[in-house]
């Protein structure tokens, strides 16, 4: 072959490797009512859209990842328009529409994060309440061999009064995580609590750890949460699970 192909070669690999590094997203509503999942899309990756969209119960949607990509999942509810501001009073990202557009969620919110195509071709995903939770939530990819991740517990039921955020007739609809709440060198892991061995779990992180063993509960938590796996699997997140 001559050697002036070589260039539409190089080219042809590298759509081949681009389009290796693609999953397809679905993300579903099993709660009982309305959800308005948000998206992040992490400076560095191409931007996944929408940013923020309306999921019925029941309902689901799918979003394709056609390369490497890296961000984060969450959901929004008790959701309202008003004087032409979207705003929620669970997991709002500050937009004041239904598209977050780069606005990340205000904790407490119970975040999803997922890389596609990282470091040696590996996906990683994990489920971080370290900023705290508003909704149970699991990431399934659909592959025998790898891993689901899930949080099924209502940790807003048992959110102490110190963490909790109260949505419509005074019900719980999330739970702040104590760096959040009391933002303290201890709760925060810094200063003097700054290193492995003094950034521990408290009682608050226990109450996260407790119901969600497979969920960070705090920033120090054991690495083993981010769970991975050879890029190539689609994924499934439900609310609800
Ligand atoms: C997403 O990917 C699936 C399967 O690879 C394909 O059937 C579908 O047409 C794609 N959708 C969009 C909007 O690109
Ligand atoms: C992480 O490792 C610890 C022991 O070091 C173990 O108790 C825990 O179950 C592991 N967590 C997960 C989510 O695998
Ligand atoms: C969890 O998410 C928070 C907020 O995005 C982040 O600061 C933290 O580094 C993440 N990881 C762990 C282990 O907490």
């Amino acid at each position: 072959m001559a050697i002036k192909n070589l260039p539409s070669l190089i080219l042809l690999a590298a759509i081949y490797f681009y389009g290796a590094h693609s999953a397809v997203l679905t993300m579903k509503n099993n709660c009982g009512f309305e959800i308005w999942p948000g998206t992040l899309t992490t400076s560095g990756s191409p931007v996944l859209v929408p940013t923020g969209f309306h999921l019925a119960p029941q309902a689901s949607k799918t979003i394709n990842i056609s390369s490497s990509w890296d961000g984060t999942f969450w959901a929004r509810y008790q959701c309202s328009n008003s004087g032409n501001k979207f705003t929620c009073l669970s997991g709002d990202c500050g937009s004041g529409r239904i598209e977050c557009s780069g606005a990340d969620a205000i904790p407490p919110a119970s975040l999803v994060k997922l890389t596609i195509g990282g470091d040696l071709d590996q996906d990683f995903y994990e489920i971080n309440l370290s900023d705290g939770f508003n909704l149970p939530v699991s990431i399934k990819p659909d592959k025998a061999n790898c891993q689901a991740v899930t949080c099924a517990a209502n940790i807003n039921s048992a959110c102490p009064n110190e963490l909790v955020v109260k949505g419509l007739n005074g019900v719980a609809v999330g739970c702040k995580g104590a760096c959040i709440a009391f933002n303290t060198p201890r709760y925060c892991c810094y200063g003097d609590f700054g290193n492995p061995q003094t950034c521990q779990p408290t009682k608050y992180s226990e109450i996260f750890n407790k119901r969600c063993p497979q969920a960070y509960s705090f920033s120090g938590d054991d690495e083993n949460k981010t769970f991975r796996c050879p890029t190539g699997p689609n994924y499934l997140i439900t609310y609800c699970p």
